[in-house]
């Protein structure tokens, strides 16, 4: 095979914003792509005539794309909490996938995408992508050296705000609105997206937080317990979500985990990764990236106290221009880089499927906890 055929299925924001950088990959070629809600399809196609010159096929739904069209590889870019079912047909069917943070969103669909890649021998890989930040890497490369002596604590929160969210869809054109009235629940021409019911317990979004911590500490979560604030009742009146859900989870390294969501209230922006925080504690030295605008990313060791780090932003600044332009701090390019390597070369792709559900279920338990007062609920070892 010369180049990877991609089929796309979803071509809402997520695919609009990940196109540019997708197909700048010299050994792919996107052949179809897929979408149910009206013209967004059409309109990628159109692009991508325009700037590659490809002849795109466009589709209305997975069943006549999986029929109409003949492709190596899929990018499921579609409602995340549907994806598996399209991801295990695919995988089936003999499709090397990549799907989109959450991986899952029941501990049943977890097992369902494991044991498709163990059956079928294709590539899997998630496309969660703060993992390779620069100053993730940096720390990372602490850790192999062992400058942290021992990891006891990690930390990260995922606080994404915005006045309104597109909470509802149109059921005839799939069209989204981005809205703060809440009447449109009792609208039948109208549904409610995905990510209303996602933001109804904000921790299922703690995978950009678990992937690049996970891979510092390594090991896996095994324990979790969760409170949140309660739905409907703060800044966001007259919708089902919670402001923010804490969660804390033991990591069989030992390391404990203090993890936080929400999107519904004004939280406040980050110099280098936006909505995104992080911090290690180990033995001998502690990281974190800043916590807003005014401040630095820091490293504390006993000996020198605490300093900042400045060049620990998200970019790496050696990279090739196609990683450094990519979006979210030049971190978007990598997840296609290594999917198309582990397609052409054989490989196993860095965020496979046994990384993917170790960030999914900790975080879908950890919703189910919140929801039943913060009990503690132990996490599967899907490795097993
Ligand atoms: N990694 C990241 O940083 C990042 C950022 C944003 C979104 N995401 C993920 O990307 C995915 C898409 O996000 P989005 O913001 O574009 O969501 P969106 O809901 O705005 O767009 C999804 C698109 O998929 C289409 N769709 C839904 N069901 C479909 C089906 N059965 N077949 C074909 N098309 C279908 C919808 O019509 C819509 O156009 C989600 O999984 C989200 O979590 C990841």
């Amino acid at each position: 095979m010369k180049k990877v055929r991609l089929a796309v299925l979803g071509a809402g924001p997520r695919w609009s914003g990940l196109e540019g950088s997708y197909t700048e990959h010299p050994e792919l070629e996107v052949v179809a792509v897929c979408d149910i809600a009206d013209g967004l399809a059409e309109e990628s196609a159109a692009r991508l005539k325009t700037n590659k010159g490809w002849d795109v096929k466009v589709f209305r739904s997975y069943e006549e794309m999986a029929k109409g069209a003949a492709y190596d590889a899929v990018m499921i870019t579609c409602d995340p909490d549907v994806q598996v079912d399209y991801a295990v047909a695919e995988m089936d069917r003999g499709i090397h996938v990549m799907t989109e943070v959450p991986a899952a969103y029941t501990i049943d669909q977890c097992f369902r995408l494991v044991n498709a890649v163990r059956k079928n021998g294709v590539k899997y890989q998630l496309a969660e992508q703060t993992r390779y930040w620069y100053f993730i890497k940096q720390w990372r490369k602490m850790a192999e050296r062992g400058e942290f002596g021992r990891i006891f604590y990690a930390e990260g929160e995922y606080l994404h705000y915005s006045p309104d969210w597109d909470y509802f869809r149109n059921k005839k054109t799939g069209a989204h609105v981005w809205t703060h009235d809440p009447s449109y629940d009792n609208d039948p021409e109208w549904e409610r997206t995905w990510r209303y019911r996602a933001f109804m317990d904000p921790i299922w979004y703690m995978p950009h937080e678990l992937s690049p911590l996970l891979s510092i500490t390594g090991g896996r979560i095994d324990t979790v317990s969760c409170v949140g604030t309660e739905k409907g009742k703060s800044y966001t009146e007259g919708f089902e979500v919670r402001d923010l859900e804490c969660a804390l989870l033991h990591n069989t390294n030992g390391a404990l985990f203090s993890l936080r969501a929400g999107f519904n209230a004004p939280y406040g922006w980050k110099r280098d990764t936006g909505c995104h925080w992080y911090q290690i504690k180990g033995t001998e030295c502690t990281v974190e990236s800043s916590r807003s605008t005014l401040d630095l990313p820091k490293q504390f060791t006993p000996a020198a106290g605490w300093v900042d780090r400045p060049e620990w932003g998200c970019v790496d600044l050696e990279a090739d221009e196609v990683f450094r332009h990519a979006a979210h701090g030049g971190a978007d390019y990598y997840p296609i880089y290594y999917f198309v390597d582990a397609i052409l070369n054989d490989k196993q792709p860095p965020m496979d499927v046994y990384k993917a559900v170790e960030t999914a279920a900790p975080a879908i338990l950890a919703a189910e906890s919140a929801n039943k007062g913060g009990v503690q609920l132990e996490v599967p070892d899907f490795r097993k």
